[in-house]
């Protein structure tokens, strides 16, 4: 049996593929167009596994993709692959347009087209599992309940716009093909091999390079954070479970202000890797102009998945994010080689001149 995943080579995609290489014995198609954020650093120990192969390619290429699923007739197909950072979305939206939504569109046709043509018992075990994030509900007030599936999609910004456009291909190719999808709309993920554009990274990266650390606008800004195994093992459990045609929310049921978790990941550092002048890394927080746009509280109520398919996390956000700095830690060549020429020019752009 065979599993095809996109963009296996990013940082859930990569952490996704880890986990079913080692806990699953069957193979593993790994489909990524190797853009900024994929890197193959990332699937090392996995290089020489007869059960994964990794093709460097792009899911809107349908010729490609329709030889893979022709040649390894996988069982399922999980879409990890997508323009992913908020803030390039804001600088450059096109790129999350034609991957997200263009892109989006052409797998769901290649799938549809493979689907339909296998025999019957194999058609109904086909699945295709579409990784969404929290964002296209919008945001919460600070006492708002958490989101539940049925929370209207209300994006803000041009990545959650164009996530929401994809989770609206799916369910019509559901509704009207018969394409048996699930859905996940997760919550904040962090863990090894995040590239150090998104918060918890960034300042773990920073910090260590005596940078400054950029909180945006006040830092009140609440995620509900989850550490990316126990993402993987979400999407293995609906993969596994989940009703065709359904959505489930995954959540760590940790809601954090954006200033407390950096001052946490100041602390790690501090018992860890203490600086050298004795003072706290939390001496390196600036605070600077905030993200156009930018949703205030998110908040997952993963009862569903939880009751129907017996999901919970096995992570707090204290063991996650202990587990996460100790990886950077002891691993600054992974670090080193992702922080290229092209990382070093988004985080001038991105950061100079931002300070408030
Ligand atoms: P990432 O940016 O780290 O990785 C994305 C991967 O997709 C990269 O390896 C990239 O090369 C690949 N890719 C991009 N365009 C492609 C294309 N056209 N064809 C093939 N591959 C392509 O992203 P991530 O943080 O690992 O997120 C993975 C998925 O999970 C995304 O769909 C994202 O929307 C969703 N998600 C992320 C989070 C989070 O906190 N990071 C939370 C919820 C949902
Ligand atoms: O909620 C799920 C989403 O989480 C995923 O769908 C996205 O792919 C993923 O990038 C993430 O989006 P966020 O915008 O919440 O993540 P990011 O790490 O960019 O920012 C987390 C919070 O920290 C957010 O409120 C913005 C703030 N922030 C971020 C950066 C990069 C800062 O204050 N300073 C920064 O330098």
């Amino acid at each position: 049996m065979t599993v095809l995943v996109t963009g296996g080579a990013g940082f859930i995609g990569g952490n996704f593929v880890l986990d079913w290489v080692a806990g699953s014995g069957e193979q593993v198609v790994n489909l990524d167009k190797l853009t900024y954020a994929g890197n193959l650093e990332t699937l090392a120990s996995v290089a020489g596994n007869r059960r994964h192969v990794f093709v460097q390619g792009d899911i809107g290429d349908r010729s490609l993709v329709e030889r893979l699923l022709a040649e390894h007739r996988p069982r399922a197909i999980v879409n990890f692959a997508a323009e992913s950072h908020v803030d390039r979305s804001i600088h450059g939206p096109g790129e999350f347009i034609r991957t997200n939504v263009v892109g989006t569109y052409d797998l769901l046709e290649s799938a549809c087209g493979y689907w339909s043509g296998l025999p019957q018992a194999e058609k109904d075990a086909f699945r295709f599992l579409h990784i969404s994030t929290d964002e296209v509900y919008g945001s919460l007030g600070p006492s708002d309940p958490p989101f539940a599936e049925t929370r209207r999609y209300e994006p803000n910004s041009p990545y959650s716009a164009s996530k929401a456009a994809s989770d609206h291909l799916v369910r019509a190719w559901h509704h009207t093909y018969g394409l048996p999808v699930l859905t996940t709309h997760c919550s904040n993920n962090y863990g090894p091999y995040q590239f150090p554009e998104k918060l918890i990274p960034l300042m773990i990266v920073n910090a260590l390079a005596g940078q400054g650390l950029p909180v945006y606008g006040d830092g009140l800004q609440v995620r509900d954070w989850l550490y990316v195994t126990d993402h993987c093992s979400a999407a293995r459990r609906v993969l596994e479970a989940g009703k065709p045609g359904e959505t489930y929310n995954v959540g760590g049921w940790s809601e954090k202000p954006n200033i407390e978790v950096v001052k946490t990941v100041c602390a790690l550092l501090d018992e860890l890797r203490p600086r050298q002048d004795g003072t706290s890394y939390a001496r390196q927080i600036t605070f600077v102009a905030d993200r156009p746009g930018h949703d205030r509280r998110y908040a997952i109520d993963a009862r569903k998945l939880e009751c129907e398919l017996g999901w919970r996390p096995a992570e707090t956000f204290e063991t996650g994010i202990r587990k996460t700095v100790r990886w950077y830690l002891d691993n600054p060549e992974w670090v080193a080689n992702v922080r290229s020429g092209a990382y070093r020019e988004w985080v001038t752009r991105q950061y100079e001149g931002a300070t408030t």
